[in-house]
């Protein structure tokens, strides 16, 4: 691979290591080495400044890169809309975007309406608002409440944080966002309750117990991740999703789809709740929708959801009040239109699913070998595996241990994941999401540094 002769590969380093603050990262490491600097990307693979080739099993760290390095047709169509029209305020329409938005709502039956914007954070922000704002029109501002689960996560800002259920990502970032509230994670694997013999539903109905504690009057909305990401990778068990669809219609209550991660085929759908049958009221998704090629993300409500917010003209205050700047950006829809065709093209849901089983089957194989992996568990080409000292006790590995699994495999060109300041104690998840495209010889080629690693790491 050439890579781009037009620039100076230690001048970058050391501007990067002067005057950038990098995301999640503790910079009193870089006083003594290297930042690592991505330079180039193809298919399943990236290159840094050293010019070192690393296969990237996370799809640019943190499962975005949904289509693979390198797409000249994503670019082509961004270039070519921005010549055209590059942005104007989201108040008035643009054609990528009512486009877009008219095929996105075909993959998603029940759904209508798509405001944009830019990120994961701000679209879950959206949907916080409107049931506020919903909260207050319908019911005289009493079900202002939001629910959301322990472990999982909707964001960076001080209320979407406020909002999610882990502690470490939370911690020293106080006071939060009054009106949230916690229920209980849904991980069998580390049951609250003991044994019990419907694990799914015992979980579920945690959440109705939380809901006849708080008043079911005064709650708007339940929020969750279809499968939880950062906070280990948690597939709910069998009988959840029924419960909870049963429970916020019982209740009145608003569910709110986070599917920032699992949107746009990771799981093998394009959307992580259509595996479970559920109707949400209010989907949000950013990541994977242009696969990183632009900043994009969307908001989707029912059309019931968006009647709410025009049932009185006169009313200078009935329409929903919000503008995202950048939610006007024409580079996002018209990357995304490109990235969906990618996906339609190629097959890319079926070839998830064929090589997430492939994935899984293969970490089954590295658990027979190594007594440290306690738990297998995720869906599609989104998979992690817990590290436990101890399969009877299930202590968890420390997360030192996480850490040289990473590292090993990242010397060995290998970029792989895990938990990490996420949940005290259980940052002990090796996380794998490669692009959609991932082959079984990348797959095997992962799980071959995954099985070197583990082998020195617990020799
Ligand atoms: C499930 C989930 N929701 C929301 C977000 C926030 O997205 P963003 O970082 O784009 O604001 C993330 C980010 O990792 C996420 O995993």
């Amino acid at each position: 691979m050439t890579l781009n002769p037009d620039f100076d590969a230690l001048e970058v380093i050391s501007q990067d290591r002067k005057h950038v603050w990098h995301h999640l990262t503790q910079h009193k490491a870089h006083e003594k080495s290297d930042p690592l600097v991505i330079v180039k990307g193809d298919g399943m693979r990236v290159w840094d400044a050293t010019g070192k080739e690393h296969l990237d099993a996370v799809s640019g760290a943190v499962w975005t890169v949904n289509v693979g390095y390198g797409r000249t047709e994503i670019a082509d169509a961004v270039r070519d809309q921005l010549v055209e029209m590059n942005y104007f305020a989201q108040a008035v329409g643009n054609v990528p975007a009512a486009k877009f938005a008219a095929r996105l709502v075909e993959k998603m039956p029940g759904m209508s309406r798509v405001y944009f914007s830019n990120s994961g954070s701000e679209a879950n922000e959206k949907g916080f608002k409107i049931v506020r704002q919903i909260a207050q029109r319908k019911y005289g501002g009493e079900k202002y409440k939001i629910l959301f689960r322990e472990r999982d996560y909707h964001g960076t800002t001080i209320t979407t944080l406020s909002a999610s259920g882990q502690e470490e990502r939370k911690g020293q970032y106080g006071p939060f966002t009054p009106g949230f509230v916690e229920v209980p994670h849904c991980l069998e694997y580390r049951s609250q309750w003991g044994e019990v013999d419907d694990y799914g539903l015992r979980a579920a109905n945690e959440i109705e117990r939380v809901i006849l504690e708080e008043g079911p009057e005064t709650i708007g909305a339940l929020c969750l991740e279809p499968i939880t990401a950062g906070g280990g990778v948690i597939e709910p068990p069998a009988g959840y999703w029924e419960r909870v669809q049963e429970i916020c219609q019982q209740y009145n209550i608003l569910l709110h789809i986070d599917e920032v991660v699992c949107g746009v085929g990771r799981t093998g759908k394009w959307f992580g709740y259509q595996h479970y049958g559920i109707k949400p009221d209010i989907v949000t998704m950013a990541k994977g929708v242009a696969s990183g090629y632009a900043a994009i993300s969307c908001t989707v409500t029912t059309e019931a959801v968006f009647n709410d917010f025009k049932d009185d003209p006169n009313d200078p205050m009935s329409y929903f009040r919000d503008i995202s700047t950048f939610g006007g950006c024409t580079a996002g829809p018209a990357a995304a239109m490109a990235n969906m065709d990618i996906i339609e093209r190629e097959n890319l849901l079926e070839n998830v699913t064929v090589q997430g089983e492939y994935l899984k089957g293969r970490l089954h194989e590295l658990m027979a070998k190594y007594a440290i992996i306690g738990d297998v568990r995720g869906k599609g080409l989104f998979v992690g595996f817990e590290l436990v000292l101890d399969r009877e006790t299930k202590e968890p590995a420390p997360e030192s241990m996480a850490v040289a699994i990473a590292a090993h495999c990242m010397k060995n060109g290998v970029i792989i994941g895990r938990t990490n300041r996420s949940i005290p104690g259980l940052n002990n998840t090796i996380c794998l999401s490669p692009a959609l495209i991932a082959t079984q010889e990348d797959i095997d080629a992962i799980v071959s540094a995954i099985d070197n690693a583990l082998a020195d790491v617990t020799a």
